[in-house]
Order: structure tokens, then C-alpha cells, then sequence
């Protein structure tokens, strides 16, 4: 694996190892050791996602990700799922950087699509057959239309849902609730409309 200067200022360089908490995942770790903090802006990964993954019981061929900014969720994803497919709505200057962290860690089961804006977005999903979808696109603007687009494979994981993001909220608070498992800590749902097939 290549050596990198971490993107951080030198100033705060981290001391000691971490060994506890998100960070300590073997993967997160490494990306903060080769790519500094600026990897982890915006993502939920941080939290009780990986946990969280686990308790639902997540596996599966193939998974779908809505909002992807520098990978972070996509790589703990393709610990789960045979392959990743990314759909992601992102600025030019953010859409170099999770290429170059999926290679430094040798990840190879995650496929990114940048795409310019929600038409597209339904022009990839709509081609696509997954078992999964972790929907982390605009949840101000789109919660609703990204379900619709990704409901039909059965298993959604929200992020947002808490009350302050009421379109997520609202939405989940409005499925059955024997199907709506919720996280313990954190802002996540998810909405398993079918069992799970091995
Ligand atoms: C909060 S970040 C999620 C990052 C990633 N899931 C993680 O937690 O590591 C939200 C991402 O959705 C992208 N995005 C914004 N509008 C979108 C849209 N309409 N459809 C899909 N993605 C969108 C943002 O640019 C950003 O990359």
C-alpha cells in the first residue's frame, strides 16, 4: 500500500493509535492514516453505521448507494454485498478523491457513477437490479423520489431520519411499522419490506 502525506494540517496530526469508536474499523482507520479528516466531511460513517449494518443483517449480491461524496459508507458496503453500485449527484472538485481511496485500500467491488442530475440518476437506477439501497442523496429535496426509485428491491437504509428532516421522517413514519427497524444512537432507519435471501 502506498505511503501518503496525510491532507492535515501538521499542526493537528493525530497522536496515539486509535482504538475505539468508528475510527478504529481497520478501514476507516487507513483512510485517515493516508488521507487525513477531509475524507470523512459529510459522511455518516462515522457514526453507528457499520454497527448498525450488522444488526439488520445486511448481505446480499448487490447494493445501491444515493449520495456517495468520497465513498466513506460505499467502502463498509462492499464488506457486505458482493458489489457496490454508487449514484451520486457531486461537484467536479469532489469527485476525484473516492476513486483514489478505494485504490489505496485495494477495494475493487465498488463501481461510481457521477451523475449531473436526478433525470440521470433515474436513467442508472432504473437499469440496475439490487437487493439493497443506502439512500443518502439531497433528503431535503429527494427522500421521497429516491424511494420511489429504489423501493422496489424491498430493503432501504435512511439516513436523516430524525425529526429535523422531516421529508425522511415523515416518510418512514408513514411505512409499516413491523418493518422499520431504527438505530439506536443515530439518525438511521431501515425499511425491510422483504426478508433477506442468502
Ligand atoms: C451526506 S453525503 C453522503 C456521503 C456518503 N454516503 C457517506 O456517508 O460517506 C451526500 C451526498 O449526496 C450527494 N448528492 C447531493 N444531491 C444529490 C442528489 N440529488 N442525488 C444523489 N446524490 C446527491 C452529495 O453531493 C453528497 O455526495
Amino acid at each position: 500500500m502506498n505511503e501518503r502525506t496525510p491532507r492535515t494540517d501538521p499542526e493537528e496530526a493525530l497522536r496515539g493509535d486509535i482504538t475505539h469508536g468508528a475510527f478504529s474499523h481497520p478501514l476507516l482507520k487507513e483512510v485517515m492514516r493516508q488521507f487525513g479528516r477531509t475524507a470523512f466531511g459529510r459522511s455518516s460513517a462515522c457514526m453507528e453505521f457499520d454497527a448498525f449494518l450488522r444488526r439488520i443483517g445486511a448481505r446480499g449480491k448487490t447494493c445501491l448507494e444515493i449520495g456517495t461524496m468520497h465513498g466513506i459508507t460505499a467502502i463498509l458496503l462492499a464488506q457486505y454485498f458482493r458489489r457496490v453500485v454508487c449514484v451520486s449527484v457531486d461537484r467536479a472538485q469532489d469527485r476525484g478523491l473516492k476513486h483514489e481511496i478505494v485504490r489505496a485500500l485495494g477495494i475493487t467491488n465498488i463501481t461510481f457513477h457521477d451523475v449531473e442530475n436526478n433525470a440521470e440518476k433515474a436513467k442508472v437506477i432504473s437499469g440496475l437490479d439490487f437487493d439493497f439501497c443506502y439512500s443518502d442523496g439531497d433528503h431535503a429535496r429527494d427522500a421521497r423520489a429516491d424511494f420511489e426509485l429504489v423501493r422496489r428491491c424491498g430493503r432501504v437504509l435512511f439516513h436523516e431520519y430524525w425529526p429535523i428532516q422531516p421529508p425522511v421522517w415523515n416518510l418512514v413514519n408513514e411505512l409499516p411499522p413491523e418493518e422499520v427497524t431504527r438505530a439506536q444512537f443515530d439518525c438511521f432507519a431501515y425499511w425491510g419490506g422483504k426478508p433477506w435471501s442468502d
